[in-house]
């Protein structure tokens, strides 16, 4: 279903949030809101499908209707790998269920500030840590690393701020250009961006990489970059 949340002039622009309203277009949202994504997530799912071996168990938090638990399904065919998708959204979750059967799948509505990985051998956190509250993304990076298998990966996508100011701005309006040429117009351009400036915190490069470290972390490579989003094998 098309995206047309923000295409209609709202006098009062409220916060965004994962609505029944964003669930039932997200796939088309998302598409044609992150460059990149259609590459990003099935290369995630990839990299994460290759890491899970027989009995082996992998969390995709913050996982809306579950492309990246789907693209790890469709790249490892170990009928004992399991794979679980976490999140706050019912609506997200609703979704997640209708569309994916596969029975090696499972999807939990919860917070992921309250999750338990315990034993992982891959944890996804694809374009989420990102709706976290900035004082909460160090403590669940910590509480990951002390929960996640000493042998595990685990994946951060996020979109990301350039610290050359200049170069920052270079993508922010080659990025409005690029969701105008997808067929969105001035108008939703803007009251999207609105609505997400309060809810949507995004972190240099560099903070990443520090948190990374921080949280006990001993190596994290950026495998992926599209203008300002991108994307981290990190490992413990
Ligand atoms: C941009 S979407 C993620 C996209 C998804 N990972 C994918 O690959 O298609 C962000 C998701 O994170 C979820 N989310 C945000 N904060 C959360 C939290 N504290 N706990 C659980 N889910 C959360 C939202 O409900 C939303 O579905």
């Amino acid at each position: 279903m098309r995206d047309e949340v923000y295409r209609h002039s709202q006098p009062h622009i409220v916060d965004f949030a994962f609505t029944e309203a964003v669930a039932a277009v997200f796939p088309d949202m998302i598409r044609r809101s992150v460059p990149g994504y259609e590459t990003m997530i099935p290369v995630t799912g990839l990299i994460a499908a290759r890491h899970l071996g027989e009995h082996q168990h992998a969390y995709d938090l913050g996982c809306s209707l579950g492309a990246t638990t789907l693209a790890i399904l469709q790249h490892n065919n170990t009928p004992t790998i399991r794979v679980t998708g976490l999140d706050n959204s019912a609506a997200m979750i609703a979704g997640a269920r209708d569309r994916i059967t596969d029975p090696r799948a499972d999807f939990v509505e919860q917070d992921i500030l309250n999750s338990d990985v315990t034993g992982a051998t891959v944890v996804v956190l694809n374009l989420v840590m990102q709706f976290i509250a900035p004082k909460a993304r160090l403590p669940l990076l910590r509480q990951l690393r002390e929960q996640m298998s000493q042998e595990g990966l685990l994946i951060v996508s996020e979109k990301v701020a350039h610290t050359d100011p200049w170069l920052h701005d270079l993508y922010e309006q080659t990025h409005i250009q690029w969701k105008k040429a997808n067929g969105y117009s001035d108008l939703e351009v803007s009251q999207k961006r609105t609505a997400l400036e309060n809810v949507m915190q995004i972190d240099t490069e560099q903070t990443h990489h520090a948190r990374f470290e921080q949280a006990g972390f001993t190596r994290a490579i950026q495998w992926y970059r599209c203008m300002n989003w991108a994307s981290f094998l990190v490992y413990p």
